[in-house]
């Protein structure tokens, strides 16, 4: 058996630890979170400290988890637990369907009733929410987030850092560049540049006024 310590203890943080709970076998769960000690427990488990303890608590856990929204925060911390030696296996809801040719990179966090399809690949940090699904061959990037309910259809490219919001769609066979955010219900049928920000039915670049 195995200890999990959770870096990140706001609400993705609580969805995190139940999926690892049902998923996993852990002897121990905990969080860190930088409002500690002002926060000292979520849900059934404590928050320890803030997340520059992870360095003094490596000896008591041997896994982590960033459940952090922000894709450069979240990469980063990856990187530095990982030079700390924790082991950052994949967190996977147990309702979510995983093809057996799909792979998983590290620090990938899969949530209950999400779908990843035949050849896909899940680059380090992402997260595909609850519900959402990811057909075949798609290859997402590192710190891209797939929000719940948004439906990626096969061969579809994500570049890193890449925010696809809640609801939306993308049609086959398209690239989305990297750090772009996909607005809620959006429809994406072409490519998308890197950084654009693109809304609507079908999906149209949204210009700061
Ligand atoms: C796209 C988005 C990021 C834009 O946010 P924003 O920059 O704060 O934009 P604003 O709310 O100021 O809206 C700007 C304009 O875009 C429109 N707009 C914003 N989001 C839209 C969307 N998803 N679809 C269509 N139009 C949208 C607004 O109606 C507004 O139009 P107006 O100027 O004619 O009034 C945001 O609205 C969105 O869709 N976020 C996704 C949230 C999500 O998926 N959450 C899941 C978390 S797990």
């Amino acid at each position: 058996m195995s200890e999990l310590l959770i870096l990140g203890a706001g609400g993705h943080g609580k969805v995190v630890a139940e999926a690892a709970r049902d998923g996993g076998d852990w002897r121990r769960i905990a969080f860190l979170d930088d409002r500690h000690p002002d926060l000292d427990h979520v849900l059934d488990w404590p928050v320890l400290g803030r997340c520059e303890d992870a360095a003094d608590l490596r000896a008591d856990f041997t896994h982590a988890a960033v459940a952090i929204g922000d894709a450069g925060l979240r990469l980063a911390w990856l990187e530095r637990l990982a030079a700390l030696g924790y082991r950052l296996d994949p967190i996977v809801h147990p309702s979510a369907s995983i093809s057996r040719s799909a792979r998983l990179d590290a620090g990938v966090v899969v949530l209950a009733q999400a779908a990843i399809n035949a050849g896909t690949i899940v680059g380090r940090g992402s997260i595909v929410n609850t519900g959402a699904s990811v057909d075949h061959d798609c290859l997402l990037g590192e710190g891209v987030h797939v929000c719940p309910g948004a439906r990626i259809a096969g061969e579809v490219r994500i570049g890193d850092g890449s925010w696809i919001g809640i609801g939306a769609s993308v049609v086959q066979c398209l690239t989305i560049g990297r750090g772009v955010t996909v607005g809620a219900g959006a429809a994406v049928i072409a490519d998308v540049a890197d950084g654009l920000t693109v809304v609507g039915v079908p999906a149209r670049e949204l210009r700061s006024s």
